[in-house]
């Protein structure tokens, strides 16, 4: 299933005209290009070549202590020696994944989640089937994918209440609409919490620079993990960053993002209300996403893609979020960032109709593919 949706979304990337609500990938036009260009200028042109050399595998000092300044204005006691850089929040997600004995026996995960974590975790160990008997808990809070909600603190107080190990993904968490980034869930249990963090979203994915807090009693493991995984993340990255962070204003950087995003996801739920109205969703608190439901057990998430690739639109299907790929409710992961915003209205109109095609279809023929059954 998956190397037919990723065919979909490969023919929906090549075809000119198509207005795609597919993908996790930023806006491009927040990237801060030219203040990253004279830093990757810069950074070359140093006589020591100190940025195209090797460096630790924790990475650079002062990126640390960026990091690290962070997650203390968020209330967390973090130590730059706390940091370690890491090649995304994929490596640091992969990297705690081989230091921590408890994901041996087996890893918890919401309904519906990142689906490279869920790459991940089918391949390394095994997604438990009751949660209660987990030996590790992988979550996004702050901004979940796709949800693009935060925990509520019920669930934050549940979660630290079982005395697991946490792997806390917070690659969306700086994108909340209203800004208030809350309390990482490491500064709550330093002992049990690997806090993962990236610029990708915030940033620039290209780069491929991320970070990891753990326990400290892992920190060498994690560290000869690093080593063995590929040495260090890469130097000329790190350095551009840390250039970069002298000159541009995070905090204003961070806010024109969040309401840019705002603003998309807002034209992007008028649009759903309008063109869909049986579709359900929950209104996201950050984040640049919109996860859509439908209970109409006619619809079936491949079929509507396939018609949706031909009206010139695309999304990500629900089951990609899902272990197992499991085809439960019917769902949509829209993107609002590769439409343009006066365009993001035929977008929808172009799915609603893309679902109308895929029910008639269903109606007048039988099921050529066979539905796969759902993981209890
Ligand atoms: C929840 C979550 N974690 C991690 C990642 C990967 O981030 P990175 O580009 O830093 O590896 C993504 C990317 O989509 C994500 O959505």
């Amino acid at each position: 299933v998956n190397t037919a949706i990723d065919n979909l979304h490969r023919l929906a990337a090549r075809t000119t005209g198509t207005l795609s609500l597919a993908g996790g990938l930023p806006m491009a036009s927040l990237f801060p290009r030219r203040l990253l260009g004279l830093a990757g200028l810069e950074a070359s042109l140093e006589t020591s070549g100190a940025a195209l050399q090797y460096g630790w595998p924790e990475g650079n000092e002062e990126l640390r202590r960026w990091i690290a300044g962070e997650l203390q204005r968020r209330g967390a006691a973090v130590a730059h020696d706390d940091v370690i850089v890491t090649t995304g929040a994929q490596q640091a997600l992969a990297l705690t994944v081989e230091v921590l004995p408890e994901v041996k026996r087996s890893i918890a995960v919401e309904p519906e989640t990142y689906p490279g974590a869920l790459d991940l975790f089918q391949r390394k160990t095994a997604l438990a089937n009751d949660p209660r008997y987990a030996g590790v808990s992988y979550v996004v809070p702050g901004v979940g994918n796709p949800s693009g909600l935060d925990l509520t603190p019920f669930e934050r107080d549940s979660l630290l209440s079982t005395g697991r190990f946490i792997i806390a993904d917070e690659a969306y968490a700086e994108l909340r609409f209203d800004g208030r980034v809350g309390r990482p869930l490491f500064a709550d249990a330093p002992t049990r919490v690997f806090h993962v963090g990236t610029f990708s979203k915030t940033l620039c994915p290209g780069l491929r620079i991320g970070w990891l807090v753990a326990p400290t009693r892992f920190r060498q493991a994690l560290l000869s993990a690093k080593r063995a995984a590929d040495l260090q993340a890469p130097t000329l990255g790190q350095d551009m960053i840390e250039r970069l962070l002298q000159r541009l204003d995070w905090s204003e950087h961070l806010a024109h993002a969040r309401s840019t995003y705002a603003r998309r996801v807002e034209r992007l739920m008028h649009a759903v209300r309008r063109h869909l109205p049986g579709f359900a969703f929950r209104e996201p608190e950050g984040g640049y996403n919109l996860f859509v439901t439908s209970d109409d057990p006619e619809l079936d998430e491949l079929d509507v893609l396939e018609q949706a690739t031909k009206l010139g639109t695309s999304f990500d299907p629900g089951r990609l979020f899902r272990r197992d790929e499991a085809p439960l409710v019917f769902a949509m992961r829209l993107s609002s960032c590769n439409v343009p915003e006066e365009s993001m209205d035929e977008a929808i109109r172009r799915l609603a109709r893309a679902v109308s095609m895929s029910r008639r279809e269903r109606r007048s023929g039988p099921r050529s593919r066979p539905t796969r059954a759902a993981t209890p």
